[in-house]
């Protein structure tokens, strides 16, 4: 056995990943002949998460640079098989865990779904952690009232493993962002696929990478907003700073660009090429539109 960077996650020689008594097969994107349905094994113990090994090491790499975090109100994006959702929650034995996912819990197969009842009934989990099937990510007004009911209006942390579309990334992170406590964190995982690799079916889909760009031009404009950003290769980690946000919180209201009065004039005539660009990108986000939504990484 050799011992993940975060002690008490070990992996073992089977390839999966251990925690206690539980056990996680990886479904890396792309590779997988496992799906959901095919998790043979019924015991409550164990899950498919659907990342790879390296990104759970990037992980491993982070949270070490916070020993005192310590995430009491937990909100995922993305459940998919479950095993992300149990993982969080053993790892951080948090008072709340709620999840959301487009699909309904039928689609994630029998095994996955008695699983996932099992694990939550023995261990008696049914308040802390929550499921929320068919929640589309850019339901706002859904999304709050889940944080409002379920975790008093506050989050220490929130993981975007959800649609990776930039439309629906952005209205998650602006309706979402706003309850993180000060100090708390949000990561928007898998935000750099369109400067990979392997990706090339998703190229009529807007990238998520420009979404990063403007939270870091956040951080430089407002950093009562976004305390700090860390970002790797497939992983972008938002502080939360201490000013206030409410349901009015859009990234570019916070981004203030010095420009000369010849730059100011330059931007002010290229407003009909901005304008053909983001007519462009509509084109391209209807076509895009018409590929089923809840695409996920799935596909
Ligand atoms: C990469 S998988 C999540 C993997 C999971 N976090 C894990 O580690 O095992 C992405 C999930 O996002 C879901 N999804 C896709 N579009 C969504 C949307 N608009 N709102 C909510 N969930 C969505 C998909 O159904 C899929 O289950």
């Amino acid at each position: 056995m050799e011992r993940s960077l975060v002690s008490p996650l070990v992996w073992g020689d089977d390839g999966c990943l251990h925690l206690g008594d539980l056990r996680f097969r990886i479904q890396p994107f792309g590779l997988g002949p496992i799906t959901p349905d095919q998790a043979e094994c019924v015991d409550g113990r164990t899950f498919v998460l659907y990342r790879d090994r390296w990104t759970l090491e990037q992980y491993a790499a982070f949270l070490p640079r916070l020993p005192a975090f310590d995430p009491k109100r937990i909100f995922e994006i993305g459940i998919w098989a479950g095993g992300s959702a149990v993982l969080l929650s053993e790892l951080f034995r948090p008072a709340k865990l709620v999840a959301i996912d487009l699909k309904r819990m039928d689609q994630i197969g029998p095994a996955n779904v008695r699983n996932l009842e099992y694990y939550i009934t023995a261990r008696e989990m049914g308040d802390r952690l929550k499921l929320f099937w068919e929640t589309d990510q850019g339901d706002v007004k859904r999304l709050r009232d889940i944080v409002r009911r379920e975790c008093g209006g506050v989050l220490d942390l929130v993981i975007d493993d959800g649609s990776h579309v930039y439309r629906l990334t952005k209205q998650s992170f602006e309706a979402l962002f706003p309850f993180v406590h000060l100090g708390g964190w949000y990561v928007v995982e898998d935000w750099s696929w369109d400067l990979q690799p392997g990706f090339e079916s998703w190229v009529h889909t807007p990238p998520l990478s420009p979404l990063i760009t403007s939270i870091v031009e956040l951080a430089g404009s407002a950093p009562g907003v976004v305390k700090s950003v860390l970002v790797s290769h497939g992983l972008t980690f938002i502080q939360r700073g201490e000013a206030p946000l409410d349901e009015t919180f859009q990234i570019e209201r916070h981004i203030h660009h010095h420009r000369t009065r010849s730059a100011s004039v330059r931007h002010v005539l290229s407003y009909p090429r901005r304008l053909l660009s983001r007519f462009r990108s509509g084109i391209r986000a209807f076509y895009a539109s018409r590929i089923p939504r809840a695409r996920g990484r799935e596909q």
